[in-house]
């Protein structure tokens, strides 16, 4: 009996040393668990955040390895990395909403609360047949104020989740392919968005969708509160109708992203993300509600629908 408990507490310590799928693994002023679940891999985002992606998402297309040679007048010394896989690796499939739990996270990364009248909650989100649906509701009175910015009154109990992964832009990850399709409302009040927003930081924040209470879509690079490129996009049935809404952003200097954005395939335009290199980012599909959409939203229910949500990156290393 006690070699048994013994055992069965070795356990506990192995397990809790080791950080689960999406978990962090490593980076600068770290002091969790630094291995990974098996069947993951810590991968290295950026000097501030590793985090365990599973294998099956580890890159697959090359396989290369890096030699370095130093030769003097009296040795020779060679040196061969350990082999890494490089090339194009999905992190996020077309398929995930079948597999929710293992992609995406309820809620805003930081809790319920945001920029407008909809205090976000799990059970306005649902999933069937591979399509992600939000809901929006209009309560019957006030659930307090936001406790974000700027603190609007709550009418409404809605959904919102963002991805486990991250997006980061850097050397090791240079071309980021970020897209989805969505039926997207437009009325007065009804604010949906597919957006990434610096994780450590604000800015970085890049908009893919944005529909403010019409049929335009507004696509935004933030790279301060007030130095802002936004270029917009007419969708008239956008709210009826799947439309395929992307971004490509590539790493284009030290300091620098270039961020191309496109609705159905079609080219919109571009905008120079300055200094996103190496800002982690979060994914976020939320239906917000009145702000700066106008007001009063829809007395009823309001949804949002998103399929075929990928994301896919280059790895150079
Ligand atoms: C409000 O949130 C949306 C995403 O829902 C974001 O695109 C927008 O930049 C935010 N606006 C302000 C003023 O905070």
């Amino acid at each position: 009996m006690a070699s048994k408990a013994v055992l069965s507490l070795s356990f506990i310590s192995l397990a809790a040393a080791q950080a689960a799928v999406w978990g962090q693994c490593g980076g600068i002023g770290w002091t969790g668990p630094t291995t990974c679940a098996s069947g993951t891999t810590c991968v290295r985002n950026n000097d501030y955040y590793s985090q365990c992606i599973p294998n099956a998402n580890a890159g697959t297309t090359t396989t290369a390895s890096r030699t370095t040679t130093t030769t003097t007048t009296t040795r020779t010394t060679t040196t061969t990395a350990a082999a890494v896989q490089t090339g194009w690796e999905e992190v996020i499939g077309e398929g995930s909403f079948n597999s929710f739990s293992s992609f995406w996270n309820y809620l805003y990364p930081w809790g319920s609360d945001h920029n407008g009248s909809a205090r976000m909650k799990q059970d306005k989100v649902s999933t069937s047949g591979g399509v992600l649906t939000l809901r929006a509701d209009r309560l019957s009175s006030q659930d307090g104020y936001s406790t974000a910015n700027p603190k609007p009154a709550i009418w409404y109990w809605s959904g919102a989740v963002h991805a486990k992964a991250t997006v980061v832009i850097n050397d090791q990850f240079p071309n980021w392919e970020i897209r989805g399709e969505f039926k997207a409302p437009t009325s007065r009040g009804t604010w949906p968005a597919f957006w990434l927003t610096g994780t450590q930081s604000w800015p970085p924040e890049i908009d893919i969708l944005e529909f403010k209470g019409d049929t335009t879509n507004w696509f935004n690079t933030f790279r301060s509160s007030s130095d802002v490129s936004t270029t917009k996009a007419t969708v008239g049935n956008a709210a009826s109708t799947w439309h395929q809404y992307r971004i490509w952003a590539t790493k284009a200097n030290a300091n620098d992203v270039t961020v191309h954005f496109y609705v159905d395939g079609d080219w919109k335009g571009q905008h120079n993300a300055a200094g996103f290199v190496n800002k982690p980012m979060w994914i976020i599909i939320n239906l917000q509600m009145e702000g700066s959409s106008g007001s009063p939203g829809p007395g009823g229910s309001t949804t949002y629908q998103a399929q075929k949500v990928y994301v896919g990156r280059s790895r150079t290393y």
